[in-house]
């Protein structure tokens, strides 16, 4: 049985790749967690899943939590500016130690995007190619999380703000993507693959009414210029590099930078993405105000 290894697996993502590994039927002695915090991964190691420390920034850590790995789901690290360090440092590792196939977590329409986050998934593929080991690459939309995290600001100003206009978002609830990533680890593949994945696309103005359907309360978009949505994260309380970070997200948004018509998440998942107004129930749950 090849032995498949997650990084990032104290994080949200890589936490759920682990356990959907498990419920696939791969047993936990098969599967090593790869954190760099081994205390955050004890539940991990309780279901008998190998808990190996490692660092992105230590390269002699990774060479030790990789040895004897064959598949590695790679997922991309959390530290902005540090990343193709990171990566390239983990890719370096896997390299050393005979890893048979890197699964990377890199970004939708990662080829042609303005997103702001794009180069560093950039330069990370363009190491994955000079590398000379197989991988898969899982360009990943944005999660519906990175909205429905935010379902109690929503619901207590009556409005989302930004400055995406009626760009489309594929995005998809990490659970999805988890699982996604797992079927492209497990599978046998010739070569070298690229997917898309996002979930079916919706504006913010129908993220908006899908919220004020599932609550029963109103929720408008209201669409800024970029110079006034900037203005309202600086009075959100944002420093003005976070404010000009966040507003250039959404004019890649605007551009259509994260949407996609792939099909490819549906594929891998063998079923439909988690529709959107089932994210929102879900968020519901969790949030203070009804
Ligand atoms: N598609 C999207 O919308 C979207 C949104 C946000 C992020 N992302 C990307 O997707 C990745 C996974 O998302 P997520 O929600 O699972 O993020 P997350 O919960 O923040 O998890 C990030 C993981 O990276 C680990 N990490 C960070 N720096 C590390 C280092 N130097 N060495 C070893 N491990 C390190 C963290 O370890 P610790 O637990 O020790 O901190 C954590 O396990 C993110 O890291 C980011 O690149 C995508």
């Amino acid at each position: 049985m090849p032995i498949y290894a997650v990084t990032g697996a104290s994080g949200q993502l890589g936490r759920l790749a682990v356990l959907e590994l498990l419920s696939r039927g791969v047993p936990g002695s098969d599967v090593v967690a790869v954190v760099r915090t081994p205390g955050k991964a004890a539940d991990l190691a309780g279901r008998g899943v190998q808990v190996r420390e490692a660092d992105y920034s230590r390269p002699s850590s990774l060479v030790v939590a990789l040895a004897d790995v064959d598949r590695l789901l790679l997922v991309s690290s959390s530290e902005p500016d540090r990343r193709v360090i990171h990566h390239t440092n983990v890719i370096e590792g896997a390299r050393s130690t005979g890893t048979s196939r890197i699964v990377y977590t890199s970004m939708l329409n990662a080829d042609a995007t303005t997103n702001p986050l794009a180069e560093e998934h950039q330069d990370t593929e363009r190491a994955l190619r000079g590398a000379g080991i197989p991988f898969t690459l899982l360009r990943n939309g944005w999660y519906t999380e990175n909205y429905t995290g935010q379902l109690d600001e929503y619901l207590r100003r009556g409005e989302i703000l930004g400055a995406a206009g009626s760009g489309r978002i594929s995005a998809a609830t990490r659970r999805d993507y988890a699982r996604a990533a797992v079927t492209a680890l497990l599978q046998d593949e010739p070569g070298n693959r690229s997917y898309e994945l996002g979930g079916p696309a919706f504006d913010l103005s129908e993220l908006a009414r899908v919220i004020s359907e599932v609550t029963s309360t109103a929720v408008v978009y209201r669409d800024l210029s970029v110079g006034e949505y900037k203005s309202s994260l600086r009075q959100a309380g944002l420093d003005q590099g976070s404010a000009e970070f966040v507003a250039a997200l959404d004019v890649s948004i605007a551009h259509g930078d994260l949407a996609t018509d792939s099909q490819d998440l549906a594929r891998l998942l063998g079923r439909p993405a988690t529709p959107l107004a089932e994210v929102v129930r879900t968020a519901t749950q969790r949030t203070t105000i009804h």
